[in-house]
């Protein structure tokens, strides 16, 4: 019996960096000019020069809202590392939306702040998400063993993951231990996806989206199952 899955995943292999996030700029340029209101945003350091891209356009999100995948609990909003700063300094300010949303990361219950955050996500069309790949597969801060109708959830980080992220931080301590993160059901309902995976760290887990199996112990996998989405990726798989 095969395993093999026909998969609607559109690969591009792009070996220069700056070609590839030409190419990424151009898809979500695309995807503002073909009418796409919505927008879910990603963090991280994948990102950086896919925004400062758009920081020197002329794209105008005005009339557009965006939501974001995650956010870590219990970091203030003023800290440098909180995703609402991140995303404010990296595009908000030079690129307002007419709406941002982000999970509020100090709320006094993240419970039911992540309920309140699926509320709005289930009261929006997702015309484009942009997502990045954790080194163990997560996608928005879903884990690896997140079922995959899952819906935006406190989650508990793994070990893995704070170590992958203390880069940003001054020690591994200061990593909080927690996040609230789109669930992936809720990733899975935006119209179109890109993925962009860059560097040898992301090699385990991109081999896994193109030849493994869909598996909820690899998170990304399950985007083997969505019509249409495009990866973006300097590796040779
Ligand atoms: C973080 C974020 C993800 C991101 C991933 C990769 O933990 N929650 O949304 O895609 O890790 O980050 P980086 O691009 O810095 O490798």
């Amino acid at each position: 019996m095969s395993n093999h899955i026909k998969t609607e995943l559109k690969i591009e292999t792009i070996n220069d960096l700056g070609a590839l996030y030409d190419r990424a700029f151009n898809v979500v340029k695309n995807a503002l000019d073909k009418g796409s209101k919505n927008f879910g945003l990603a963090t991280g350091g994948t990102m950086l020069p896919l925004y400062d891209r758009i920081r020197n356009s002329d794209l105008d999100f005005t009339q557009c809202k965006s939501v974001n995948l995650d956010e870590y609990v219990g970091l203030p909003k003023a800290h440098p590392e909180s995703y609402i700063a991140f995303m404010k300094q990296q595009l908000f300010h030079d690129k307002p939306f007419k709406k941002s949303n982000l999970p509020n990361g100090e709320a006094v219950d993240p419970h039911a702040e992540a309920a309140r955050y699926e509320m709005l996500l289930q009261q929006m069309t997702l015309d484009f998400q942009l997502l990045g790949i954790g080194e163990n597969g997560h996608i928005g801060f879903n884990e690896p063993g997140t079922p995959f109708d899952s819906e935006t959830h406190v989650v508990e980080l793994e070990e893995s993951t704070r170590i992958a992220n203390a880069r940003f931080f001054n020690s591994l301590n200061e990593v909080p231990t927690e996040a609230i993160t789109m669930g992936i059901s809720s990733i899975m309902r935006a119209k179109q996806i890109l993925l962009i995976a860059v560097g040898e760290k992301k090699r385990p887990a991109l081999e896994a989206l193109l030849k493994g199996e869909v598996t909820e112990e690899i998170p990304v996998t399950i985007l083997k199952k969505h019509p249409n989405v495009i990866v973006l990726t300097d590796l040779v798989i």
